[in-house]
């Protein structure tokens, strides 16, 4: 039996009976609850001007909060969560929260529209370091829960925001300021929203149907499966930062849907001595922040990963079964040897990620599999010896997609290159290993000649397509060159620092 949608919306409990199964939260925001302060710009993610903070239970009985896209949320998704918008921002006595009167201080908005947007990812910043618990004048007056992100935090929180007319150094000056501006007069009650938000938690598969579609969130794995089986070609709905688009850009119809993200068990990371398993629903975010962890080379492919609102909402898993040949984490996966876990039915079974992939949108996985979880190994034994990088070459630096998207690993055995791993995306139909340039590297010793050999025999692995991206030629030119690079940062002697191959560190120095 179909039940209606509740979540937290501006001080009350909603429910919603009437939605479609793909209503965008924009759409109900501004249509249905007359809330128009949240604004629509290019509804596929890019643009930041729809941006609202959603509020999750989390297992410390707090609430955690994280700015996504509302163009490409789905309305039940929301089912036992919190939705604030920049309405929520309002003070009953008619004051300024802190984000807006720093807005006010810095000159940090000129004609608006991109205004609530910026202000929704910087509220999410503001309550993430903890400022909101003051409540007091003067801030968190050095409350240990409180801290402050620097300028760089800032930029990358705010990376999902564009403004075309402001600039962005007065809203970073924004940013900077709220945290040193007096607490707002209402702050939000963390306990008491986690209470209210418990009253709404389900135990059991949310189900819901509007004009014949079905929707069901189940808790378990065990309950996914069984829908899965039962109904193969139920649509498996993650983060939906690529299926939000097949709705508002392509219109397609997606049939019945079932939503991974109320599933406990695909949200987890679990670390042992081999392998970091990260569940298939566990956000873009979390799973970079762990990985980053163990290898701090991702560091730069995280933080270009699209935007923090779409790296929160979208899923490591959800990247991995799309399979997009642009795909960011499948190349660096696939060159530290993750596996992937399928789960079918009572059936699980995993595989080296690069085995998912077959052809051009085809994969590995019956129609009833789904993704469970993926598992990397851990930097142990003679993987302390690995030299690994990736590389994204794109238009921006910044929330783009990737026209070439490189990763290599090799186990540095002295001088000698002991089981090389190199994969590529938008260099083929699939993310795909470059076996022949593996082959000439296997076992040799890591000179300059044999990279400049391996960058000959990649051209035997890859014929890339052109396309409004870059070219064949220029991929394929662009990723000689990245193996190059691999190489000066790797050799065994006199390799590149960081810094000297940081294209903003190289910029700043020369400034
Ligand atoms: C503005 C914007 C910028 C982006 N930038 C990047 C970028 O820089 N790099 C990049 O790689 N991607 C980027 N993306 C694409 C997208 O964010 C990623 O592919 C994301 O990881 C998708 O995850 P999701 O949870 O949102 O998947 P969804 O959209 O929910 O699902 C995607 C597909 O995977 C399937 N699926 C999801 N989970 C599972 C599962 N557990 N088992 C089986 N099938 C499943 C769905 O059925 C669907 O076919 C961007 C998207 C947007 C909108
Ligand atoms: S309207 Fe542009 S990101 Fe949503
Ligand atoms: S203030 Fe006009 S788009 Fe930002």
């Amino acid at each position: 039996m179909s039940e209606p949608i509740r979540f937290y919306h501006r001080n009350a409990i909603r429910e919603v009976s009437d939605a479609g199964v793909t209503r965008s939260v924009l759409q109900y925001l501004r249509e249905d609850a007359r809330c128009t302060g949240t604004k629509e710009g290019c509804a596929e993610g890019d643009c930041g001007a729809c941006t609202v903070v959603v509020g999750e239970r989390n297992a410390e009985g707090g609430v955690s909060f994280k700015a996504v896209n509302a163009c490409i949320q789905f309305l039940p998704t929301l089912d036992g969560k919190a939705l604030f918008t920049v309405e929520d921002l309002r003070q009953p006595d008619g004051s300024l929260h802190p984000v807006q009167q720093a807005m006010v201080d810095c000159h940090g908005s000129q004609c608006g529209f991109c205004t609530p947007g910026f202000v929704m990812s910087m509220w999410a910043l503001y309550e993430k370091h903890g400022h909101e618990h003051a409540g007091a004048p003067g801030g968190c007056a050095g409350k240990s829960a409180c801290s402050t992100p620097s300028r760089d935090d800032i930029a990358n929180a705010l990376t999902g925001n564009l403004c075309r007319c402001t600039g962005y150094r007065p809203i970073l000056d924004s940013a900077e300021q709220m945290f040193k501006l007096e607490g707002p007069k209402a702050p939000i009650d963390v306990k008491a929203l986690s209470n209210t938000l418990a009253t709404i938690e389900r135990k059991d598969t949310f189900h819901y149907e509007h004009k014949g579609q079905q929707y069901d969130a189940p808790r378990t794995v065990d309950a996914l499966a069984a829908i899965k089986e039962a109904r193969p070609d139920t649509r498996i709905l993650a983060g939906s930062t690529d299926i939000g688009l097949w709705v508002t850009k392509q219109m397609r119809e997606l049939g019945n849907v079932v939503y991974v993200g109320q599933i406990d068990a695909m949200r987890e990371i679990a670390v042992s001595d081999a392998f970091i398993e990260i569940g298939a629903a566990v956000s873009v975010e979390r799973a970079y922040a762990e990985l980053a962890k163990h290898y701090p080379e991702l560091e730069e492919m995280w933080l270009r990963f699209a935007s923090l609102p779409i790296r929160n909402a979208g899923t490591i898993g959800g990247n991995v079964a799309n399979g997009s040949p642009i795909g960011d984490s499948m190349p660096g996966l696939i060159a530290l040897g993750a596996r992937v876990v399928l789960r079918g039915g009572d059936v699980e079974r995993e595989m080296p990620l690069e085995d998912l992939y077959l052809a051009y949108q085809k994969k590995d996985m019956a129609e009833h599999e789904f993704v469970l979880a993926l598992k990397v190994p851990t930097r142990t034994g003679a993987r302390a010896n690995l030299k690994f990088r990736t590389y994204k070459v794109s238009k921006r630096f910044d929330s783009d997609i990737s026209a070439v998207c490189a990763a290599f690993a090799f186990i540095a055995d002295g001088d000698t290159v002991r089981e090389p791993r190199i994969a590529f995306g938008g260099m083929a139909a699939t993310p795909k290993r470059a076996t022949h340039t593996e082959a000439v590297l296997a076992d040799a010793q890591w000179h300059e000649a044999t990279a400049q050999a391996a960058m000959i025999a990649m051209g035997n692995d890859y014929a890339p397509l052109s396309d409004m991206r870059a070219t064949s030629d220029y991929r394929l030119e662009a990723a000689k060159n990245t193996l190059y690079r691999f190489w000066l940062e790797t050799r065994p002697h006199n390799p590149l620092a960081p810094q000297a191959i940081n294209v903003r560190a190289v910029a700043a120095e020369t400034a």
